[in-house]
């Protein structure tokens, strides 16, 4: 099939080289040129695993293209995917402006004699579908020439590729049969597992025989893609909210977690407790279903509280150091961890960010590390008054207290003896509880985890 992918972020990128390794013929599109300059190139603006060698692969083998023109494309495509941003504006709901500018122009070059399905990848609020069939439709006579569908993604970065191609099920929501067909004759290497290695992409899961396909309505697709991040997200903060009470009675979070995650109906994913959720999808999609809810009259109270319980879960780590140390003003805190989760540079909603502007505000000399994302937190965040340090000793030199803040591996490995050597206190506060409570604190150390016993 000859196939357009609109918008080289992670989803797009990620989607048409995946593609293209299936056998279509892939063209890749986005509005900014120097981006498409540098794919050509084979440059790839993400870091995730696996990444790099499937573009390379695929862009040798002629099957991905990158154009910065897109309409000869658009004409000749059997599917069009639109997996453009769709960025938060204040109010909560998502800015829709690249994604209906998108449509027009996907519109616009339609070709009326040959069928084309116009896929949704981007997060939309639910009902967007209907507003794209009529930009599309808008633009020629009779809807015969289009068909519409809503296909979510579920793919965590750092996972993105795996994700893509072993996903536990696919999503379409479709207007019509015909689409319905073209999409699962699109997929089918992915829903029959028909495929064999991949370059960057490690071999598929013994278990996985074949993938499950939801064949649906647009609007149950598009609800499917925001129910599935708020059970998520609100996974995480329930458990938040169970290690708060862990806290207070003595329990660890650690081991309740594994009691309770091992009852099937529960699950043990999604049940690690810490300075809760973070990217660039959780809060952004909770905010755009608390507005869509909140436009048809009705309030998500637990959705709501779910947000609420993140925003505190932050602002716990300022109220621990402030317990530990007292005044936080002129102390000296270390943050070891930028990005919102390991292996990304990923600073979207990053808990970071608060909790050090919340140091900052109470006056603290704040020193950070992270292994990958402190060039682009100068970048972005130039108002930070703080002080990037190109070690995790680094930043523990002379500090009164330490705060995990992202659980990357190397953290996970740091000389304890050195790190009290170092450190003007020995306090640590675990954000993501990677220590050993009992281990640490036998290296003299005063720790402080997430839902963890004191002594
Ligand atoms: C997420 C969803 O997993 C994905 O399906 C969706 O399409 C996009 O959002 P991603 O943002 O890449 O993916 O990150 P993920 O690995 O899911 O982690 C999200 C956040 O939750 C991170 O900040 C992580 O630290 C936090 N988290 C995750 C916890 O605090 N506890 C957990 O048990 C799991």
């Amino acid at each position: 099939m000859i196939i357009s992918v609109v918008g080289m972020g992670y989803v797009g990128l990620v989607t048409g080289a995946c593609l293209a390794s299936f056998g279509h013929k892939v063209f890749c599109y986005d509005r900014d040129p120097a981006k498409i300059e540098s794919l050509k190139k084979k440059i790839v603006p993400v870091y995730e695993k696996g990444m790099k060698e499937l573009v390379e692969a695929n862009v040798d083998s002629g099957q991905l293209l990158f154009t910065s023109s897109p309409n000869p494309a658009f004409r000749i495509s059997d599917v069009i995917i639109i997996a453009v941003g769709t960025p938060a504006l204040k109010t909560g709901e998502p800015d829709l402006s690249s994604f209906f500018s998108a449509a027009r122009q996907i519109g616009e070059s339609l070709d009326p004699e040959r069928f084309t399905v116009v896929v949704t990848k981007s997060t939309v609020p639910v009902g967007t579908w209907s507003k794209l069939a009529s930009i599309l439709g808008s633009q020629r006579d009779g809807h015969s020439h289009f068909g519409v569908v809503s296909n979510p993604e579920f793919l965590r970065e750092g996972n993105a590729l795996w994700d893509t191609v072993y996903p536990d099920r696919i999503v379409l929501g479709a207007c019509c049969q015909r689409s319905v067909k073209v999409i699962r004759d699109l997929y089918r290497p992915i829903i029959e597992q028909s495929f064999g290695n991949l370059p960057g992409i490690p071999p598929r899961p013994g278990h996985l025989k074949r993938v499950e396909l939801i064949v649906t309505t647009p609007v149950n697709a598009e609800m499917i893609k925001y129910a599935a991040n708020v059970f998520l997200a609100t996974k995480i903060s329930l458990i938040n909210e169970i290690a708060n009470i862990c806290e207070r009675v003595g329990a660890d979070v650690t081991v309740v977690s594994r009691g309770v995650g091992l009852d099937h109906r529960i699950g043990p994913e999604f049940l690690k407790a810490g300075i809760g959720w973070g990217g660039s999808c959780f809060g952004k999609d909770l905010a755009s279903i608390l507005h869509t809810a909140g436009k048809y009259g009705y309030f998500p109270q637990i959705i709501d509280a779910a947000v609420q319980v993140n925003t505190r879960q932050r602002q716990k780590i300022v109220l621990d150091l402030e317990d530990l140390l007292g005044d936080l003003g002129g102390r000296t805190i270390g943050i070891l961890g930028l990005s919102f989760k390991p292996n990304t540079n990923d600073l979207r909603d990053a808990p970071s960010l608060d909790i050090i502007s919340g140091l900052l505000e109470k006056g603290a000399v704040v020193k950070v590390y992270d292994p990958v994302a402190m060039d682009e937190c100068k970048r972005q965040h130039p108002e930070l008054t703080v002080t990037y340090e190109y070690s995790a000793i680094k930043a523990a030199s002379n500090a009164d207290a330490l705060v995990i803040v992202t659980e990357w591996e190397e953290f996970r490995n740091l000389d304890l003896k050195q790190l009290k050597g170092v450190m003007k206190q020995a306090v640590i506060v675990d954000g993501r509880n990677i220590f050993a409570p009992r281990a640490i604190r036998k290296e003299g150390f005063i720790y402080k985890g997430i839902g963890r016993p004191d002594k």
